[in-house]
């Protein structure tokens, strides 16, 4: 049976909707939900049961810990068996927000979470569907995002119910995700925050707030040392990937985007094109998306288009590279992902 999807674009549609996932979180099952960066395949993190059932819809692997999310510094604090400092000081700075923090796990956090490792993952998303019903629920929820292992994130309901639809109960349609690409992983259990995985809050920005902050002695040990466990399997090669095959690209006129696609023998008919800044004008390529050239506007249009793009059945999908500088760096790290090969 294909999944129920429930809107939320009404206050009394979102109320139905929290009670209904929170009805189904408590009982044990899996639902899809939304979070400003990208949707989430959620369930109650405390129950081992649930989160299995997680790593079973996905085919994730089981070295992949999951994310940890909350709605209260409270909650937060529930999951760690010591906050740092940093994660004081980092969280207090962008949380609620796309920003994930790994810090020392509690013995409440199940080892299908984390993975058999000692540190947990802890997010606040700021997407008011995700407040609510964790609220309604009274416990974190752990949530990957809701694709297939190896495959594009969702970042609107319709992309879930193409990848997952038959084996949900429910989808919570909350939209177009805000942000567009996942958060921002940083590991504070060490002396100075480690990104692990770039996004939309950029590492200077990180390090900016961490600055002049002395770390006590018994947080000086090295970061993300647990053996074992993949630092974040986020930096698997091949991750974020859309099925067709994608190139980033640079090109100073449409002759010479012509020439590099006539090298790798594609034809522009079956190329798509997403550009920011040299957009080819004439006519010969049937798909070309123009991105702003602004990194919130680009993540946020991001996966959508590259889910397009697998729908024209085309060959070949050309980014062309983008602008330099730390706040392109989470964009140009899912896009290199996406580039490579298997
Ligand atoms: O924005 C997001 O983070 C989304 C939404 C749903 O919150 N979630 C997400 O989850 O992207 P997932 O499972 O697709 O990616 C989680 C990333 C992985 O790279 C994983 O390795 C890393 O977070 N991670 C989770 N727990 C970790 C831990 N204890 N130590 C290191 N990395 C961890
Ligand atoms: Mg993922």
């Amino acid at each position: 049976m294909p999944a129920e999807i429930l809107p939320t674009h009404t206050p009394a549609l979102l109320a139905a909707a929290v009670d209904r996932a929170a009805a189904l979180l408590r009982a044990g099952e899996v639902v899809a939900v939304p979070t400003e960066t990208v949707y989430g395949l959620a369930a109650n993190a405390f129950d081992p049961e649930a989160v299995a059932r997680i790593y079973a819809l996905k085919g994730r692997p089981s070295h992949n810990p999951i994310i940890v999310h909350v709605a209260s510094a409270a909650m937060a604090r529930s999951c760690a068996s010591r906050w740092p400092d940093l994660a004081n000081v980092i969280g207090a700075a962008f949380w609620p927000g796309p920003l994930t923090l790994v810090v020392p796990k509690s013995d409440r956090v199940p080892d299908i979470v984390t993975a058999g490792g000692t540190t947990v993952g802890v997010r606040w998303p700021q997407h008011p569907f995700m407040q609510a019903v964790i609220k309604a629920c009274g416990f974190p929820l752990a949530a990957p995002s809701a694709n297939l292992a190896n495959r594009l994130s969702p970042t609107n309901a319709r992309h879930v119910l193409q990848q997952l639809g038959d084996v949900l109960p429910l989808i919570v349609d909350g939209g177009d995700c805000n942000v567009g690409i996942e958060s921002t992983v940083v590991d504070v259990t060490g002396t100075a925050p480690v990104v692990l995985r770039p996004g939309m809050i950029s590492e200077p920005e990180i390090q900016q707030v961490a600055r002049g902050r002395c770390p006590s002695a018994q947080e000086r040990e090295p970061a993300g040392s647990e053996a074992g466990v993949l630092r974040s399997p986020g930096q698997l090669v091949r991750h974020y990937s859309p099925r067709t095959p994608l190139v980033v690209w640079t090109w100073r006129d449409e002759e010479e985007l012509l020439r590099q696609l006539d090298a790798a023998g594609i034809p522009p008919a079956k190329t798509c094109v997403l550009v920011h800044g040299r957009i080819p004008m004439s006519g010969q390529f049937p798909h070309v998306v123009l991105i702003p050239d602004d990194p919130e506007a680009f993540a946020r249009a991001l996966y959508a288009e590259l889910h397009r793009c697998d729908e024209t059945g085309a060959s070949l999908i050309v980014v062309e590279a983008l602008p330099e500088g730390p706040e392109w760096s989470g964009i140009l790290d899912r896009l290199r992902r996406a580039a490579a090969s298997d």
